[in-house]
């Protein structure tokens, strides 16, 4: 009898960091700043509509595209907040989070042998989704220090192989966002071309200091080429819920569909009925910015007095710190020790490269407790 072989479509995945610090985390009894979700309830209110909607009967499979009145909530707060009309109907799909529509949008529009160009660090789904579809990556690194994106080097780095340019801001892990010129740069460079975009905005309402959120959806010329993705998991902390959407011309929402029906054919018709309840009163997202940037200054007040050096955050629920005036240990090896050491877990910046840069850099999630970021500043002062 012979043993079948398999050969890895992924060669390079194996366990991930964030496995590996959370377990880190648990047997050195640290505080885990490293995975990025909140350690704190979601709404009550969000509870309860979700379990009406059980008791009034939505325990079936949703519509493939989603609850209608989901889509709709959808459609009126993309059109309140960033001025574009997207038709429930043909551009609007419901999804099992943002990562499966981020799969999906890949697997939609790229062929073997297309380019798509990612921006360095990045969340760690994108590399292996491009790699799935038979896509060739094509990596950028963001700048050094800021996290600022290189316009010049993306136009370089473009051929007439490109498919997609792969978009994300606000930014995990840097918490870098885009600005109005970002957008002007991008319009300008993909205008005369067949190039497609993917901008993943799942934190699209944590962003501070008053600067407003730079959706490709404000911008007709990048929107009409465009797969817009978000999550209720980042907006409504309910990050085990995955429940996100993707908006999209209808062309591209077409081809999406196809995949999206044979990857989940639907997600959770209760969780739905309730968002899109939800959804009515705009105050849980319109005071998230508030919610999230007091908890951002009391880290960083907290952080100032250590020997971390503060980068800027400008949006996100993580903080990067430098921590070369602490250790020259490469970051994986630092996160380590600072999670059996000093008791409290990070997140190696190294993690969202496939070619890491020399950096001494590590990013701390502060969607948090007070009592659990305190307790984790205790610790971090005396790093
Ligand atoms: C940039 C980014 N995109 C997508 C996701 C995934 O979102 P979801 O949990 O809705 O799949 C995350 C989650 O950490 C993220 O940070």
């Amino acid at each position: 009898m012979s043993t079948p072989t398999l050969k890895t479509r992924l060669p390079e995945v194996g366990t991930t960091i964030f496995t590996v610090m959370s377990q880190l985390a648990v047997q050195h009894d640290a505080v885990n700043l490293g995975q990025g979700f909140p350690d704190f309830p979601c709404d009550e209110r969000l509870q309860a509509l979700v379990t009406e909607a059980m008791r009034a009967g939505h325990n079936q499979y949703a519509p493939m595209s989603g609850v209608a009145g989901l889509r709709e909530a959808i459609a009126q707060k993309t059109a309140r907040l960033y001025g574009r009309a997207y038709d429930p109907g043909a551009e609007i799909t419901v999804t099992a989070g943002a990562t499966q529509a981020i799969m999906g949008a890949i697997l939609a529009c790229v062929h073997p042998g297309d380019e798509v160009i990612a921006l360095e660090p990045c969340y760690d789904s994108y590399i292996p989704g491009v790699r799935l579809a038979g896509g060739v990556p094509v990596l950028v690194a963001l700048n050094p220090g800021d996290y600022s994106v290189p316009w010049e080097k993306v136009r370089a780095a473009i051929s007439p192989r490109t498919r997609l340019i792969l978009l994300n801001s606000p930014h995990n892990p840097s918490g870098a966002v885009f600005s109005a010129a970002d957008l002007d740069a991008l319009e300008a460079l993909v205008c005369d071309t067949r190039i497609l975009l993917l901008a993943d905005e799942v934190y699209e309402h944590i962003i501070f200091d008053g600067i407003a959120h730079q959706s490709l959806a404000r911008r007709a010329a990048l929107a009409e080429r465009a797969f817009v993705i978000s999550s209720f998991g980042k907006s409504f902390h309910t990050t085990g819920w995955k429940i996100g959407y993707c908006c999209a011309p209808p062309e591209l929402t077409a081809e999406f569909r196809k995949v999206h029906q044979f990857m989940v054919f639907a997600v959770s018709s209760a969780v739905q009925h309730g968002i899109a309840a939800y959804l009515k009163d705009p105050a849980p997202y319109e005071t998230l910015p508030a919610f999230y940037q007091w908890k951002r200054d009391r880290f960083r007040h907290g952080l100032a007095a250590s020997r971390f050096k503060l980068l800027p955050c400008a949006g996100t629920f993580f903080q990067v710190v430098d921590y070369s005036a602490i250790s020259d240990e490469p970051e994986e090896q630092f996160a380590r020790r600072l999670t059996t050491d000093h008791g409290v877990a990070a997140i190696p910046v190294s993690a969202f490269y496939a070619q890491p840069l020399e950096s001494k850099v590590v990013r701390f999630c502060f969607a948090k407790k007070e009592e659990t970021l305190d307790r984790a500043l205790e610790r971090l002062v005396k790093a």
